[in-house]
């Protein structure tokens, strides 16, 4: 009986084995695993890749136009932190009597301070003042576009955050005209 040895990634090839027949005649599965390679072979099953985005390149492998600075964020505001944070407290600071709240255009750009920040997302609005301090790209960027239809911009920056699920309790109401 022949067996087939497919390679694992980043298995170093090795000449074929020879086949040998179990005793009995009874099938035989063959699995492999992949010896400890040469430093090259380990060094590409490293997670993040070296030149993935999510690794900090030095300053002279970024072109000066596209840097930017990372945001620190203040200890125990991680994503996980928020995801505790918005369930433990209210952050939709409003009345409930008078959830889903139905908002103009106009009333929207009332909202624009860091404790009274509200934000448009598609179609839908958001109190984000409690979300400020763990946004990753920094309060800033978000105060400046505080009481405004973020939806645009947002989707420029990362549209694959999943904004409904990160802000799901910041959910105070609709856009109406
Ligand atoms: C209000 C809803 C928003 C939420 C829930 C949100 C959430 C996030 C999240 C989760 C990240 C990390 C993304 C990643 O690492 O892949 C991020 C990064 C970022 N966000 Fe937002 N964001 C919001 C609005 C905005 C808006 C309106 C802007 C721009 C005007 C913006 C600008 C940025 C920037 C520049 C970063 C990158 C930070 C970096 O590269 O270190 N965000 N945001």
């Amino acid at each position: 009986m022949s067996h087939t040895k497919v390679p694992l990634i980043n298995e170093p090839e090795k000449e074929p084995e020879k086949a040998s027949a179990p005793a009995n005649g009874s099938k035989t599965l063959r699995f492999s695993v992949p010896a400890r390679s040469s430093k090259a072979a380990q060094h590409e099953r490293l997670f993040p890749a070296p030149n993935s985005p999510q690794v900090i390149q030095p300053l002279s492998a970024t072109p000066a136009a596209s840097r930017r600075e990372k945001v620190r964020l203040a200890p125990h505001h991680s994503a996980l932190d928020w995801e505790r944070h918005k369930h433990e407290k209210d952050v939709k600071h409003i009345d409930p009597s008078c959830f889903p709240v139905r908002i103009t255009k106009e009333e929207l750009s009332k909202h624009t301070s860091p404790h009274d920040c509200w934000v448009a997302l598609g179609g839908k609005i958001y109190n984000i003042s409690s979300y400020l301090d763990y946004h990753p790209g920094g309060v800033g960027i978000l105060v400046k576009n505080a009481g405004k239809d973020c939806t645009a911009l947002f989707m420029k920056y990362h549209r694959w955050v999943n904004f409904e699920r990160i802000l799901d309790e910041c959910f105070i109401g609709f856009m109406v005209r």
